[in-house]
C-alpha cells in the first residue's frame, strides 16, 4: 500500500527538539505529571497505587474510570460507546481501518489532519476535497458539500475546532452538515481533538456524536488536557460503530498503557482545573497574537475562535518551507509551512503556551519579516 508522507509530522521530527523558540507546537503548555498530581491533592496516593499497579494489559478497551471521564465531556454517549486508542491519531487511523473500502467516496476539507485524506486515499477511496478559504472564515462551503455527496460516500471527514486556522463549526452549522450527510447515509467523523478550547463560554461546542447516529467524534488527552505524553484517545460512535472498530482495533492495539489509562482517568476526573488553566493560556495568548497580527505590516489572518494555532497569510514571495528553514537557520524560531500541511503560502502558528516565550517569538519573527522583505 502506497501512501502521502504525512507532511506535518515530518516537519515537526526535523525540527521539534532543535530549535530555540517553538511557535509550531500545538498541544497546551504540556503538563509535568507532577503538575497534574498537585492539582489533585492525593500526589502520594495516586503514585503508591502507580508502584503497586501490575503490568498486565489492564482494561482492554479503556479502564472503567477512563471511560467515565471520557463520557462526561458528551451529552448522550453510554460507556458502550466509546472505545480507547493510541492518541487521536490512532482513533483517526482505525476508523478509516474499519470503514474504507477500495472505491468509497470519502469528502475531507483541506486543511485539516492529514490522516482525514490521505489514509482514505491509501485505502483506494475515491477522495473529494473540501478547499477552506479564509473569505469564507475557513467554514466549509455547504453546497460545495451538497455537490460531492453520491450514493457511495462512505464517510465525511471534518476536523471542528480546525488545526490548522482555529476556526469553529457551531452547532447549526454542524447540524447542517448532518442533513447532507443524512441523504446519503453517510458517517461524519469530526476530530475533536480541540474540542473544549474556545475562546469563549464553556469552550465546549457540541460534539458531532450528540448530534448524528452515525457521527463519531475523535478525541484525546493530548491538546485540550495538555497531556500528549501519556498517548491516550478515544472513539465515541454508536454501538455498532464501536464494535466494528474494536474488532480492527484488536489488530493494532490490544490495550494502552496502563499507567497512560490511569492517569488520563485522573486527569478526566479534575478537569474543570486543566480546562481552567488552559483556558487562560488561549484566551490571554490570542490577545498577544492578535496585537502582533495588527501590527504586522505583512501579514494578514482569520482569528482563530478556538483551539491553539493560527493560520497565518504572508505577503513575501517565498515558498513557504524556504521561508521557514531560513526563519529557524537565522533566528530559531519554528513555525509549520503551509506546504506540510497541503497549502501553500500560509504558516502555521501555535500559540498556547508561555506568554513570555510567545512574545520572544513573535519579536523574532518580526525582524526576519524585515529583514526578507527589504
Ligand atoms: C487535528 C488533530 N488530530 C489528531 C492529532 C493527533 O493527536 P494525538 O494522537 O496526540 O491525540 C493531532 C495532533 O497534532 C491533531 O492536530
Amino acid at each position: 500500500m502506497k501512501i502521502k508522507d504525512f507532511g506535518v509530522e515530518i516537519w515537526m521530527n526535523l525540527y521539534e527538539n532543535n530549535c530555540k523558540h517553538n511557535l509550531a507546537e500545538s498541544c497546551v503548555d504540556s503538563m509535568t505529571v507532577e503538575e497534574l498530581l498537585e492539582m489533585t491533592g492525593r500526589t502520594d496516593e495516586i503514585m503508591h497505587h502507580i508502584l503497586k499497579m501490575q503490568m498486565s494489559y489492564g482494561d482492554i478497551e479503556g479502564s472503567p474510570k477512563l471511560i467515565e471521564g471520557i463520557q462526561s465531556l458528551y451529552k448522550h454517549v453510554q460507556p458502550e460507546q466509546i472505545t480507547v486508542t493510541h492518541g487521536a491519531i490512532g482513533a483517526n487511523a482505525l476508523t478509516m481501518f474499519a470503514l474504507i473500502e477500495p472505491g468509497d467516496r470519502v469528502i475531507s476539507v483541506l486543511p485539516t489532519y492529514q490522516q482525514h485524506y490521505s489514509i482514505p486515499e491509501a485505502y483506494g477511496a475515491d477522495v473529494k476535497i473540501l478547499q477552506l478559504k479564509p473569505e469564507n472564515d475557513f467554514l466549509l462551503d455547504l453546497d460545495e458539500l451538497k455537490s460531492y455527496v453520491n450514493d457511495n460516500t462512505k464517510l465525511i471527514c471534518i476536523n471542528n475546532p480546525n488545526n490548522p486556522t482555529g476556526a469553529l463549526m457551531d452547532e447549526a452549522f454542524l447540524k447542517k452538515i448532518v442533513e447532507i450527510a443524512k441523504t446519503v447515509d453517510a458517517y461524519i467523523i469530526c476530530d475533536e481533538v480541540y474540542r473544549g478550547l474556545d475562546h469563549e463560554g464553556s469552550g465546549f461546542t457540541t460534539s458531532i456524536v450528540d448530534l448524528y447516529d452515525k457521527g463519531i467524534s475523535s478525541g484525546s488527552i493530548s491538546k485540550t488536557f495538555s497531556l500528549a505524553g501519556l498517548r491516550i484517545g478515544w472513539l465515541a460512535g454508536s454501538e455498532e460503530f464501536i464494535e466494528l472498530v474494536n474488532r480492527r482495533r484488536d489488530y493494532t492495539t490490544i490495550s494502552c498503557g496502563r499507567i497512560d489509562d490511569y492517569l488520563a482517568g485522573v486527569a478526566l476526573e479534575h478537569k474543570e482545573k486543566i480546562i481552567k488553566r488552559n483556558h487562560k493560556i488561549v484566551r490571554d495568548n490570542i490577545k498577544i497574537l492578535d496585537a502582533w497580527v495588527e501590527n504586522e505590516p505583512l501579514i494578514t489572518y482569520v482569528k482563530p475562535k478556538s483551539g491553539t494555532t493560527a493560520f497565518l497569510k504572508y505577503n513575501i514571495d517565498m515558498p513557504s518551507e524556504e521561508f521557514c528553514v531560513k526563519l529557524l537557520e537565522s533566528k530559531g524560531v519554528m513555525l509549520v509551512p503551509g506546504k506540510a500541511l497541503d497549502m501553500e503560502g500560509f504558516l502555521r502558528i501555535g500559540y498556547a503556551f508561555s506568554p513570555l516565550d510567545l512574545k520572544v517569538g513573535l519579536n523574532k519573527l518580526s525582524e526576519f519579516l524585515k529583514e526578507v522583505s527589504c
